[in-house]
């Protein structure tokens, strides 16, 4: 007992992969996820899974007086933003109401640290200072999804200080990677992706030139390994510092995929922010990370990891 780490949303997206990183650290991850949008098939059976919603108290109680976890990777959360704008209640109950729980839960049973999964693309807003975004900048998120996420670094600031809870926030650009849902904050290289492995229409929203910050998935595992040892009570930043068009991103998958198709462009979707790209050297500084698989080695592997998923579907 108590060299145990707990992952929520464990068997989504990006915990997915840092639970293959605890487990190639020789330890052994405890998921919880309702799988909501996750899915089994992306969990290393190694990890000990309970099917289970972070806002059923008495359940997630049950869990953490049995496991005690070390630290805590909290990943589970409503992560469309979109939904947000339409059911902003819904995104609060879990992630500011279903968060302060866990919070809660993790100072009764002694947790030394939360490693918070918060967002740089939907914090900070569109009207910022300086571009690459640093953390000094004051949000000014634009949807509730980044409110809720603004709100649950607060909440950590304050359990920190009132209770000594430990805890490290990082602040993700837009991630991307093998396992991504194309529902996500950032699902572009999945949706694009798919579409282009099926020979599909690829719609851009726009004219296409809004930017963005790619970061590849297991760069963002590994920073939250080193979070866990090396930030206490602060944020930082996890991106690349570099923008990306959406449709240089178009171009550049196309030439990795085969495509042959053309983007049909579609009206802009409202509240899409201009431009966003985050500096890193904060983490550079404290966690000793930078990003280390370009924009183009990740696509291939994403684009390949898409294609063996198409295979095995047909
Ligand atoms: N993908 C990005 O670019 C990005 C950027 C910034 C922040 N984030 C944050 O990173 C985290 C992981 O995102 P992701 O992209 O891997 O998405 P994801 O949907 O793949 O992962 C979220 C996981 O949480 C689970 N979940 C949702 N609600 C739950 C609940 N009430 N109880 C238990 N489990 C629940 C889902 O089933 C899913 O497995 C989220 O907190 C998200 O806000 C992601």
């Amino acid at each position: 007992m108590g060299e145990n780490y707990l992952v929520t949303g464990g068997a989504g997206f990006i915990g997915s992969h840092i639970v293959d990183a605890l487990i190639k650290d020789g330890k052994i991850p405890i998921v919880i996820d309702n799988l909501s949008s996750g899915k089994i098939e992306n969990l290393d059976p190694r990890a000990l899974f309970y099917q289970q919603d972070i806002t059923d108290r008495e359940m997630m109680e049950k869990i953490f007086m049995l496991h005690k976890p070390k630290a805590v990777f909290h990943l589970a959360a409503q992560i469309s933003v979109s939904r947000s704008v339409k059911e902003p209640e819904e995104d609060a109950k879990v992630n500011i109401i279903g968060t302060i729980g866990l919070l809660q839960m993790a100072i009764k049973y002694g947790v030394e640290k939360i490693i918070f999964s918060s967002t740089g693309g939907a914090i900070y807003g569109d009207d910022v200072k300086k571009i690459p975004t640093d953390e000094n900048e004051f949000p000014k998120p634009l949807s509730p999804y980044g409110i809720a996420k603004f709100s649950t670094e607060n909440y950590l600031r304050f359990f920190a200080c009132e209770y000594g809870l430990k805890y490290a926030t990082l602040r993700y650009a837009n991630v991307y990677g093998p396992r991504q849902d194309p529902h996500g904050e950032a699902g572009v290289v999945a949706i694009f992706s798919r579409r282009m492995l099926k020979s599909d229409d690829v719609v851009i929203f726009g004219d296409g030139e809004c930017v963005r910050d790619y970061v590849y998935v297991e760069d963002v595992a590994r920073a939250n390994l080193l979070a866990m040892d090396r930030l206490e009570n602060d944020t930082v930043n996890i991106g690349t510092a570099i923008g990306t068009s959406v449709n240089e991103l178009f171009e550049k998958m196309k030439a990795i995929s085969g495509y042959s198709g053309k983007a049909i462009h579609e009206a802009p979707r409202p509240g899409d922010l201009k431009k966003s790209i985050l500096n890193y050297s904060k983490a550079s500084t404290l966690l000793d990370w930078e990003p280390t698989v370009t924009l183009e080695k990740g696509l291939e592997k994403t684009i390949e990891y898409f294609r063996n998923e198409l295979e095995t579907l047909k």
